[in-house]
């Protein structure tokens, strides 16, 4: 290996370090429109009349679109269909969409929609989640206000209970999780060439594509979707910037002329898709040496208004709803349930932080009734290869969540620590906390339909190669590593590598950047082209070596035919373009197949799983609550790391982003709207919150990716909030069951009867 495992600099470095970076918001065209939103102010509510008319008379504004003239469906494909583009009889969340205005500037777009009159008649709303399913309250979804639910059916967990030495059962509730990418939505809209061409900040662009088609009624082939440099997104630009392209290319399509839609902060905060707020009740139980017999999960999630991605993140959860360990017993039901807030969606982790939360402060409690050390009854447990997870699928390679333990305890020095702050006094008391996650890496079977990718790659006369793939960089660093793909598998260097942008016209639909799978994925199809063009390269290697196309093997730059007689890669690739052989190629890939089956849960959910063991030290100040992370050790097993350092970014901003998810950030509603709408009010780490962060890559190779590589980025953040909560009860033996662990929350349980 030259490049692989190297820590290359990152594609977008310099050009975002020296502000050259291109982003949707810097790219203004001549006689470009801008365009704003009207949103609802009710979570529920039915519109009776609306009056534009003194609106349209302002100077400026050139068009005022509502449900009525959108000329193709008024449906954002996500799931089930059920979110319009924009709301027509009925709104069903606040800051729901109703009508678009397009405006010579946003100045006076603003001012236009201050002037457009609606009449609502409030209806009664599912303000809360918890209630959704209970008989009284509102319907607003058929079954219950049900989007959806699944089951896990393994073993038998009554008879479990019965035997067990030792149970546990408990409540625990999360909150949103606001993604805050620091650039808000936008999309840009052009008409171009009897279709559109659109431009934005987005994960997912054949998501995009498939929305614009649909509004306006245009064949996807007439309509290119481009990414801009992408500001953060976390899952938070997977299927909502559908929306916002959809309200660009409403009135670019209409007028004829460029419409440019960027998002306001506090719009893009009440409007657009979050981490699903979710209850947990969970009971486990284990033997007399800690050895788990089973696990009882029921996980129901704040799905908000329509179905969008809420099946998918449910499904997710549930896979997850055991936890990391061998389990011979598992019952899990999970439901999805449909409220009047704000539709919530993909966020880093996609359903499992919330059941991770639970399942890891239910351990850590269990252990305490055991007398065992928080990090023992774990190591007692941990998955291995040739045991079942919770859907009974056999692990076959690649499972390093024990090394990825020995490595983060031996790192942290915990069984020392331990002793070191068993004999604590004074108003700061440190504590440790461990978390020992998994996490499925793609879209499973739960996704997949979409599980594929294609990548073009060519090779010019001067050895240096293009690729383009259908999957998006969004600061994660999947450039650099694909970059880095191409030049390993045909020996070049990784500067004569060029990685285009994403462009829905040059690739074939590689399904969303999601799930932790770009690199695995889109490296796959970046293997597979490569694969293809050596083979014709192979053949012209042969004639110019003359020698048998089966006696030559490329290998360091060269195509050699026996030991001594070799070629250049560079002379062959001249000779290719000579002999006008095909030198651009479209690579693909599949996933492998994975299984489910809904009655029992009962499958091969993924293809294969990332590991991670987190350990935090945290400091709690017995008079205030406050707690302090002083310390990360966070070991993951991600295969093979392509880029250490690109690997060692993921683990150190998904644990500040967990840090985050754990003590800080609280984004409360009254029930009926989100309170927060900015970051003066919605907390979020900075540097100066950030630990010391010891990142631990462990490599246990994943047979079917390339040169090793399992998906990892989302973990980082995923084992963090129980790992925190777990300290803090190391450190003043106060358990907190609902995040964030606030100062106000610590302080009410350290004082609980006294006040
Ligand atoms: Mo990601 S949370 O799977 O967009």
């Amino acid at each position: 290996m030259f490049v692989i495992g190297k820590s290359v600099i990152r594609n977008d470095a310099v050009s975002k370090a020296e502000g050259r970076a291109v982003f949707v918001a810097d790219d203004l065209l001549p006689g470009m429109l801008h365009a704003a939103v009207l949103r609802s102010p009710f979570p529920h509510a039915k519109i009776l009349k609306v009056d534009d008319r003194p609106a349209r008379r302002l100077e400026g504004v050139a068009a005022i679109l509502w449900a009525k003239d959108i000329p193709g469906k008024n449906i954002v494909h996500v799931i089930r269909d059920d979110q319009p583009l924009l709301a027509e009889k009925i709104v069903r969340y606040a800051g729901e969409p109703v009508a678009v205005v397009a405006a010579r500037d946003e100045q006076i777009a603003g001012t236009a929609l201050n002037l457009i009159e609606i009449e609502y008649k409030p209806l009664p709303a599912v303000t809360d989640f918890e209630q959704a399913r209970s008989k009284t309250a509102a319907q607003i979804y058929k079954d219950r206000n049900t989007f959806s639910h699944y089951k896990i059916r393994k073993g038998d967990v009554e008879a479990a209970f019965t035997g067990a030495a030792f149970i546990f059962s408990g409540t625990f509730r999360t909150p949103y999780q606001e993604h805050a990418y620091l650039e808000p939505q936008g999309m840009i809209a052009v008409p171009e060439d009897d279709g559109l061409l659109v431009t934005g900040s987005m994960q997912c662009p054949f998501y995009v594509q498939g929305t614009v088609a649909d509004v306006t009624g245009l064949p996807l082939a007439r309509v290119r979707v481009k990414q801009a440099t992408t500001g953060g997104a976390f899952g938070g630009k997977e299927d909502v910037p559908s929306l916002v392209a959809g309200q660009a290319a409403l009135p670019a399509h209409y007028l004829q002329k460029p419409v440019r839609l960027i998002y306001r902060r506090d719009e893009d905060m009440i409007s657009m898709s979050k981490r699903h707020p979710s209850r947990v009740d969970i009971k486990m139980a284990c033997d007399e040496n800690g050895k788990l017999l089973a696990v009882e999960t029921k996980y129901v999630i704040d799905g908000g208004a329509y179905a969008t991605l809420s099946p998918v993140v449910l499904w997710r959860g549930a896979v997850h709803a055991a936890g990391a360990y061998s389990v011979p017993n598992v019952k899990v039901d999970a439901y999805a349930v449909a409220t009047n807030h704000v539709p919530c969606g993909a966020y880093r982790g996609f359903g499992s932080p919330q059941v991770l939360f639970a399942v890891e402060s239910a351990l850590d409690e269990l252990a305490r009734l055991t007398g065992l050390d928080t990090a023992e009854i774990r190591r007692r447990n941990l998955l291995q290869e040739g045991e079942t997870t919770a859907t009974g699928y056999k692990i076959v390679g690649s499972c390093g969540l024990t090394e990825t333990f020995e490595q983060a305890m031996q790192q942290s020095d915990w069984l020392n620590l331990k002793k070191k702050f068993s004999r604590q006094t004074g108003p700061v008391r440190h504590g440790l906390g461990i978390s020992t996650i998994f996490y499925g890496v793609g879209l499973g079977a739960g996704g997949k339909q979409l599980a594929r990718t294609g990548a073009f790659l060519q090779i010019d006369e001067d050895a240096s190669v293009q690729i383009a793939v259908g999957t998006t960089e969004m600061g994660q660093g999947m450039q650099t590593v694909l970059r880095q793909i191409a030049a390993e598998c045909l020996a070049v260097s990784y500067e004569s590598v060029a990685i285009l942008p994403v462009d829905t016209s040059r690739v074939p639909d590689s399904g969303p950047t999601v799930a932790s799978r770009a690199t695995t994925m889109s490296g796959l199809a970046i293997l597979n082209a490569c694969e293809q063009v050596k083979s014709i390269m192979i053949a012209v290697a042969a004639e110019m070596l003359q020698a048998a196309p089966e006696s030559v093997q490329f290998r360091d730059g060269c195509f050699f035919a026996d030991q001594t007689k070799k070629i250049f890669f560079s002379h062959v690739v001249k000779k290719c373009h000579e002999l006008r052989k095909p030198m651009a190629v479209q690579g693909f890939a599949v996933s492998p197949d994975t299984g489910w089956d809904p009655e029992t849960g009962q499958g091969k959910a993924y293809v294969v799983y990332a590991y991670a063991t987190n350990i935090v030290q945290v400091a709690v100040d017995v008079r205030t609550g406050e707690t302090t992370l002083e310390k990360v050790w966070a070991a993951h097993d991600i295969g093979k790391a392509i880029n250490p350092q690109t690997a060692e970014g993921q683990i150190e901003g998904g644990s500040v982003q967990g840090l985050g998810y754990g003590l800080m950030e609280d984004m409360s509603t009254n029930g009926e709207r989100i309170m927060n709408t900015d970051f003066a009010t919605y907390m979020i780490p900075t540097a100066e919150d950030a630990p010391r962060i010891t990142p631990i890559i462990v490599e246990h190779p994943f047979r079917e990716g390339p040169f090793g590589a399992k998906g990892f980025g989302e973990q980082p953040l995923m084992g963090m909030a129980p790992a925190l909560v777990n300290a803090i009860q190391d450190a003043v033996g106060v358990r907190i069951t609902e995040l964030p662990a606030t100062a106000e929350k610590v302080w009410e349980l350290l004082n609980a009867g006294m006040v």
